[in-house]
């Protein structure tokens, strides 16, 4: 059934005018057991959402009504549910640690799967051996990704987040954007003798990459000629035609198929820099973890079922209380990137103005705006905003409850997380004006000065957080959180009934940039607006 047609939707929007109190509903002791769900090792605590537990039943009615599980299914058994461009949609296959067969189109895919896995241990194991080393016999201490969006930002998060199980000799760098400041400050610091390229890109097409990878090639071949590109540059992509036309050797590319989405990439082998830095036992290890998640999301109850719970609940802000957005703030430095990773995983997926048949969504709002920062640093910086601005701000903190990190006396990971708990706590109960007049009072404050200040101290509270915890930031852990995260913007996705795997909105302006550049190339502005043809110009004439 259609969302807008479900009748738990419109018993849904009959809730709003309801007054409904975060902090008397945890007065209630069911509220918090039952707001609570847990995946071995990961404690999500949703009872600080500002949704009733009436209205939790029929955000589960509505999953059943839109045959959510249908959904589930019509994924893990690959059907094409990338209407728009006829692909199954299979990033769970990539890390299916079963024997259970995988079909796309009649043929098991989990033999490519694992044999691509083994390429990859094989690859791996002899750059850390030093038997696939640089054209001059150097082992390589640097690896470079290059690569933009899912090529990017899903292996650029993952290795940053792994940090302590880095290979002591291997230093992994990211470089994504065409700003030749990326690239140019990047290599600035490494030595070609000693640095291997990893070209990412599911297409080969994509300008960025193509340019950054033409750039480091001849930073290669400047100083060890010509033929030391076979060994310094390795592709990942579904395109082998075009990385062979690129000059990457067949026998350096890793592979993988176009029912693997660029933003939920990194379990393929677009994970090769992670790899390459923590080992493929850890990168195996980071697999499971997606997959035990994958497990949790298709064969649990929904009523049970972590990603469906939190989506649901995001569904509720958005459909309901009209927030705009959902701010994911990880108290864990090492997850600085999960936010950026998020954001392309939602914001692409879910981020559409056209349901799956092709009919134009007017009457309610999709994919909200993605963003975050760490704690505590987002404390001093936009906090404010969230705690007593005029907007509703959902957020979602998580954090690990142990640290890689003890740098003796001083217990930075109690105060972190001392944070986390205060600021959760903090956006519920608030501060009210009685509240705040009694403190100006005992302060010493004169009744005047009370008057004037007493309103910008008030907090309204009654702000909805929630709070993910999981014991360690581990390879294992990192998997479940992320594919956690992947399976909550499918469950909206389907309720919504966009279809969550295409990404028709960047083709635009890739096409205008492309024309753009020839015209800037030319010196002379074709067709345009007035706007776009003075920039134009201003551009050629600044050269
Ligand atoms: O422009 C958007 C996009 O197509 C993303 O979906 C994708 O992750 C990114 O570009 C990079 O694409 P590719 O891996 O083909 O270079």
């Amino acid at each position: 059934m259609r969302f807008l047609d479900a009748p738990a939707r419109a018993a849904l929007r009959t809730l709003k005018s309801e007054p409904f109190s975060i902090r008397e509903a945890l007065k209630d002791p069911a509220r918090l057991p039952r707001f609570t769900l847990k995946h071995e090792d990961m404690i999500a605590d949703f009872s600080k959402s500002l949704v009733p537990s009436t209205a939790l039943a029929v955000l589960l009615d509505l999953a059943e009504q839109c045959e959510l599980s249908k959904g589930i299914d019509a994924m893990f058994s690959g059907q094409a549910i990338n209407l728009t461009e006829g692909r199954a949609v299979l990033h769970t296959a990539l890390r299916n640690r079963s024997e259970r067969a995988i079909l796309v189109d009649g043929k098991d895919v989990m033999p490519d799967v694992r044999e691509v896995l083994r390429e990859m241990r094989s690859f791996v194991g002899k750059v850390h051996d030093g038997t696939f080393a640089s054209a001059t016999g150097k082992p390589f201490t640097d690896i470079v990704n290059i690569g933009i969006g899912g090529s990017d930002l899903g292996p650029a998060m993952v290795a940053e987040a792994l940090e302590p199980y880095w290979h002591p000799r291997i230093r992994p760098h990211f470089v994504s954007n065409v700003d030749g400041a990326h690239l140019g400050r990047t290599l600035k610091r490494l030595n070609p003798e000693t640095t291997l390229f990893v070209i990412a890109s599911k297409t080969f097409t994509t300008l960025e990459t193509l340019a950054n990878a033409k750039s480091a090639r001849s930073w290669i071949t400047g100083p060890l000629g010509d033929a030391a590109v076979a060994n310094h540059f390795v592709a990942v992509s579904t395109n082998l035609k075009e990385v062979a036309s690129f000059g990457i050797d067949p026998a350096n590319a890793f592979g993988f198929w176009d029912w693997v989405g660029g933003r939920y990439s990194l379990w393929s082998a677009i994970g090769l820099p992670v790899a390459l830095a923590v080992g493929m036992d850890h990168f195996e290890s980071l697999l499971e973890g997606g997959y035990v998640m994958d497990e949790h999301f298709r064969t649990t109850p929904l009523t049970e079922n972590l990603p469906v719970i939190s989506a649901l609940l995001g569904l509720y802000y958005s459909d309901v209380l009209e927030a705009d957005t959902f701010a994911v703030l990880p108290y864990d430095q090492s997850l600085a990137r999960l936010p950026a990773w998020l954001q392309q995983g939602d914001m692409e997926s879910n981020g559409k103005s056209v349901t799956r048949d092709g009919v134009r969504i007017t009457e309610y709002q999709t994919g909200p705006i993605v963003w975050g920062e760490p704690g505590t640093n987002g404390q001093h910086a936009f906090y404010q905003l969230i705690h007593q601005g005029t907007r509703l701000v959902p957020v979602e903190f998580c954090a690990p409850l142990h640290s890689h990190y003890d740098l003796g006396e001083v217990p930075h990971h109690q105060m972190l997380l001392a944070n986390l708990i205060a600021q959760s706590e903090a956006l519920m109960v608030g501060k009210s004006l009685e509240e705040v007049k009694t403190e100006l009072r005992a302060a010493g404050k004169s009744d005047e000065q009370i008057e004037k200040l007493a309103p910008h101290k008030v907090f309204s509270g009654n702000r909805p957080s929630h709070v993910v915890l999981f014991d360690r930031l581990t390879p294992r852990t990192l998997g479940k959180l992320l594919a956690y995260y992947e399976h909550r913007i499918f469950v909206q996705g389907w309720l919504w009934g966009v279809n969550s795997f295409d990404q028709w909105g960047v083709e635009l302006g890739k096409k205008l940039a492309t024309a753009v550049l020839g015209e800037l190339e030319r010196g002379d502005a074709g067709a345009h607006d007035a706007s776009t043809r003075t920039q134009i110009d201003r551009v050629i004439a600044a050269r």
